[in-house]
């Protein structure tokens, strides 16, 4: 890939700021655990997995400059570091799963010295990066399988290689059908009030000669009823036991419009967006965002000072509109409850 979206180098995080895209391509240096959550808060980085590599390094940042003396001490200084970074955005579980594998990875080593410690952390954030990166390319093979020849694809938000350690989730599996042969278009939806399909995917997917059309999100139903998307294919946020998904804002009009025209919708992600404890999507906790991002465009008003504004940031297609969820370790269709489980190991 043409960027990277988020690398450890020379003792610090460096990652593209995706709030000055598609103008400025700019990386940011950051050497403090505080300024990598203010980063993930503030979507410099954004995407269910960016943001579990994201934590992970501003735990391994956070837990390089602890000053302890004592094991005692080092343990309660990082499990504050941890806190900050769970405290940044509350709906990609990917945020969550990067923080317990850190804390698990540090427990298991409780016994060494501190040094080392910091060095096994370190190591293990960019673990988590590198394999993110497999991750995606066999979402990609997997998912590539789905898609035929000729396919228009309509995705929504950004699930590519900004939203990952890089390749991506749903623009994983048009990558992986580009570089099986197939001539694939995308339609990517302009995502309101964020802009991530606009920004960013409509971005990355020009930047490698992927043919991609821009739409705004209200004209995706005129589309598929003329019959010029052959599928959809979409990220994840987080994934109940049952199959329920939630996803960008708009992912379930998308769904419930694909049904009704008889287009396969398929939702890519990693086993690390799979949150098992949750029985179905009505308890995955939904972010509310600033009303700013929904009455303003690059700091221009577009409504009336003072409108009552709800900013939900992201919301759950329901299992029954989701013809089969893709992961790096196969694909499930029919039995969410079950499948899911097998594709997570249980
Ligand atoms: O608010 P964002 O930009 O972090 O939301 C991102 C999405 O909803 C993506 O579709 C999802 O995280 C999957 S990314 C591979």
């Amino acid at each position: 890939m043409s960027f990277r979206t988020i690398e450890w180098r020379d003792d610090a995080v460096i990652m593209i700021d995706q709030t000055r895209l598609p103008g400025e391509e700019i990386y940011n240096t950051y050497t403090d655990f505080k300024a990598v959550a203010e980063a993930i808060k503030g979507m410099i980085i954004r995407g269910a997995p960016a943001i579990g590599v994201a934590a992970a390094m501003g735990i391994a940042l956070g837990a390089r400059d602890i000053i302890a003396d004592t094991h005692e001490s080092f343990f309660k200084q990082l499990e504050n570091v941890c806190d900050v970074m769970a405290r940044t955005r509350p709906t990609a579980v990917n945020l969550f799963w990067g923080i317990e594998r850190m804390k698990r990875v540090a427990e298991a080593n409780r016994d060494k010295k501190l040094s080392q410690i910091k060095e096994i952390l370190k190591k293990e954030a960019i673990l988590i990066e590198e394999d993110d990166l497999t991750i995606c390319r066999n979402i990609g093979k997997w998912g590539a399988t789905l898609i035929p020849e000729g396919a228009t694809v309509l995705t929504h938000c950004n699930a590519g290689g900004l939203a990952t350690a890089g390749y991506g989730t749903a623009l994983g599996v048009i990558r992986a059908a580009q570089e099986a042969g197939k001539d694939i278009r995308v339609f990517a939806d302009e995502t309101r009030p964020w802009l991530q399909g606009a920004r960013l995917t409509a971005w990355e997917l020009m930047k490698e000669g992927i043919p991609v059309t821009l739409i705004s999100d209200n004209m995706a139903g005129f589309f598929m009823n003329r019959g010029e998307i052959t599928c959809c294919v979409v990220g994840a946020d987080r994934i109940a036991a049952n199959g329920d998904t939630a996803n960008k804002i708009g992912t379930y009009s998308v769904a419930v419009l694909a049904k009704e025209n008889n287009i396969p919708f398929y939702v890519a992600a990693p086993v690390s967006t799979l949150d098992l404890t949750l029985s179905d999507g009505s308890k995955i906790p939904i972010e509310e965002r600033p009303a700013s991002e929904v009455t303003h465009i690059k700091g221009v008003a577009i409504a009336p000072g003072g409108v009552a504004v709800r900013n939900p940031s992201f919301d759950v297609t329901p299992a029954r509109y989701i013809t089969a969820i893709i992961t790096e370790n196969g694909i499930v269709k029919d039995d969410f409850q079950a499948g899911l489980r097998k594709m997570a190991g249980c």
